[in-house]
């Protein structure tokens, strides 16, 4: 996919692992101005904007699962996802950070994630690695509009970035802003909505902010909202 912003492997700390993930993704290696630099920081794979004004000042960031509170069944989240009734095998197709696909497989969910941006995926996976690639959870960089039939799922989760206004941006989470900026692409998350919506998947979830307006699938009927903090969990059933 075309990212809209130049991205280059430093190459300083772990130069055989850079050179690797520059030439799979096809980004530059050491090249200094480039908008987005990835590098290696105290083991972690790290990200740094530089093109963007607010995003340039933070310090590059990793994606880290050691300090998640995993909770229990009875959380929106579980709940659901099915999780309060019984295990579940889990299309994510929004990985993102992967903070609730982790917190699903740590509640004994099969979970495979989908992640098509290149640098969040690159990020996921080294925060996957090192938090010892845990058993019953699987990732994969792409559209997970390719995957949606090709294994049984009980349920797919859906958290497609949804437009916010400038007042919530300021409170969004830091990791939050920097996926917005790294999926500056076009805002297509219908797409994976109907898709998933019109595959054989029963249940359907996806992750709302509070208030926002109910959706409407052609073959899906709406079973459940569960609020979360901030957010709401709409549960779509096939009809
Ligand atoms: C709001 S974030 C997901 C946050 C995630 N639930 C978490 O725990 O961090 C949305 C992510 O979905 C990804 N995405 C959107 N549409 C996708 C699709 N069709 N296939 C795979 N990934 C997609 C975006 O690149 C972005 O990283």
């Amino acid at each position: 996919m075309g990212l809209g912003y130049s991205v280059s492997v430093l190459s300083s700390i772990n130069k055989q692992a850079a050179e690797a993930l520059a030439e799979e993704f096809s980004w530059s290696l050491d090249q200094q101005d480039a908008d987005v630099i990835l590098s290696w920081r105290e083991g972690a794979l790290t990200v740094h904007v530089q093109s963007d004004g607010e995003l340039a000042g933070f310090k590059p960031t990793s994606f880290d699962f050691s300090q998640i509170t995993v909770g229990d069944k009875k959380q929106a989240l579980a709940r659901a996802c099915g999780l309060h009734k019984h295990p579940q095998r889990i299309m994510d197709t929004c990985a993102g950070t992967g903070v609730d696909a982790f917190i699903l497989n740590r509640l004994k969910a099969d979970v495979f994630s989908c992640e098509r941006n290149p640098v969040i995926f690159s990020l996921l996976r080294d925060a996957y690695s090192r938090s010892g690639s845990p058993n019953g959870w699987s990732i994969t960089c792409g559209d997970a509009c390719q995957f949606l039939d090709a294994q049984h799922f009980d349920c797919a989760y859906c958290d497609p970035m949804f437009s916010s206004d400038t007042k919530r941006r300021g409170a969004e989470r830091k990791e939050m802003r920097l996926l917005r900026f790294l999926e500056q692409g076009p805002n297509d998350s219908d797409q994976v909505l109907d898709k998933v919506a019109a595959s054989s998947i029963r249940r359907m979830v996806v992750k709302r902010p509070l208030r926002s307006p109910k959706l409407q699938f052609t073959d899906r009927q709406l079973a459940n909202c569960i609020e979360g903090k901030g957010f709401r969990f709409d549960v779509f059933d096939r009809h």
